[in-house]
């Protein structure tokens, strides 16, 4: 095969808990993380020349090295050199649909996809969790975007426990298109703010990232209770970002007052705001009275839904 499409579909955070510092500078985590339909699609072709090319549609995408994507393809390259000098270059097409720098994983899901695509194309073989491994290397969301579905995810985010499928949850996106919020700036903000209050015992550590486990949010995704699952919504970030950006805070207003809006938060460190709703219809009756009420054209609005799954394949060639 000399040609793969996949589809690497986009994440919300069900629930985002800082619990402290990490040796790494990085943050000790307890999230819930879901995949959604809205997804790129992500072409690879081995090419005769030994280089990484990407192509994508979105002119603010980065295509050389800063893109995650082309990081993905070079840490495979340099992790199998025999493969790479076997099987030649790589050339990467993705075509955006995910809102870029949303909290939406956007990066991570187009550099899962590049893993995936690889260890296919040079028929490497590559199990799921030794996939995830490299993806850790790369971003602390990727290992989740290679495995997809619904999941906890602690350590930095790379440490996946599978929770049952969520799938007939429809969800309302709205991002301000021009809004653009770093993580890194967000994960220092709240340290700054909320440090003194992090866990600092290794084993307390330990446990309250156990404790996320047995918490209501995974009790009502046990029991498939969509209702109860959006009254349990919680995004620490949201401390800091809510007040820095009061658009972000507008949005999360307006949502928890439309008809049957289950419950409303902000997903990763932002600026994406998502609602959760019991039907397409009610989720599309929801995008337009947003629009009604905000006219504001820099508003994206999407209609998508929770999805089991991460990386697939769509063709071969
Ligand atoms: O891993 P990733 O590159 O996606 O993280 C982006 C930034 O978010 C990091 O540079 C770090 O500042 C912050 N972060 C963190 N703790 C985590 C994950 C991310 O502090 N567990």
């Amino acid at each position: 095969m000399r040609s793969y499409t996949l589809t690497a579909p986009a994440k919300i955070n069900l629930y985002l808990e800082i619990i402290g510092d990490r040796p790494d500078g990085y943050h000790e985590l307890a999230m819930i993380l879901q995949s959604i339909d809205l997804a790129d699609q992500i072409e690879l072709h081995s090419i005769s020349t030994d280089s990484i090319r990407i192509y994508c549609d979105h002119p603010q995408v980065p295509t050389d090295e800063n893109n995650l994507a082309y990081q993905a393809a070079e840490l495979m390259a340099t992790q199998f050199p025999e493969a790479f000098s076997k099987h030649g270059g790589i050339e990467i097409t993705i075509n955006k649909h995910i809102p870029i720098a949303a909290g939406l994983a956007g990066g991570s899901t187009n550099a899962a996809a590049v893993l995936v695509g690889i260890d296919l194309l040079w028929n490497l073989g590559l199990t799921q969790s030794e996939l995830e491994e490299l993806g850790a290397s790369l971003g602390s969301d990727v290992p989740f975007c290679v495995a997809g579905g619904t999941v906890i995810a602690t350590g930095r985010g790379e440490q996946l426990s599978p929770l049952p499928n969520l799938d007939n949850i429809y969800i309302v996106l709205a991002k301000y298109r021009s809004l653009e919020v770093s993580t890194a700036w967000a994960y220092k903000t709240y340290r700054q703010q909320f440090g003194n209050s992090y866990i600092r015992n290794t084993e307390d550590l330990a446990a309250r990232a156990a404790a996320v486990h047995s918490g209501g949010i995974v009790k009502a995704i046990f029991a498939k209770n969509t209702a109860e699952i959006a009254q349990k919504l919680h995004n620490d970030l949201e401390r800091v970002v809510l007040p820095a950006y009061p658009q972000v805070l507008q949005l999360r207003e307006v949502f928890a007052t439309q008809e049957g809006v289950l419950g409303t938060m902000m997903s990763g460190s932002g600026p994406t705001v998502f609602a959760l709703l019991e039907s397409e219809q009610q989720a599309q009756a929801v995008k337009l009275k947003m629009r009604e009420i905000i006219p504001d054209e820099d508003l994206e609005l999407f209609v998508t839904r929770m999805t089991t799954h991460g990386i697939q394949i769509v063709s071969s060639v």
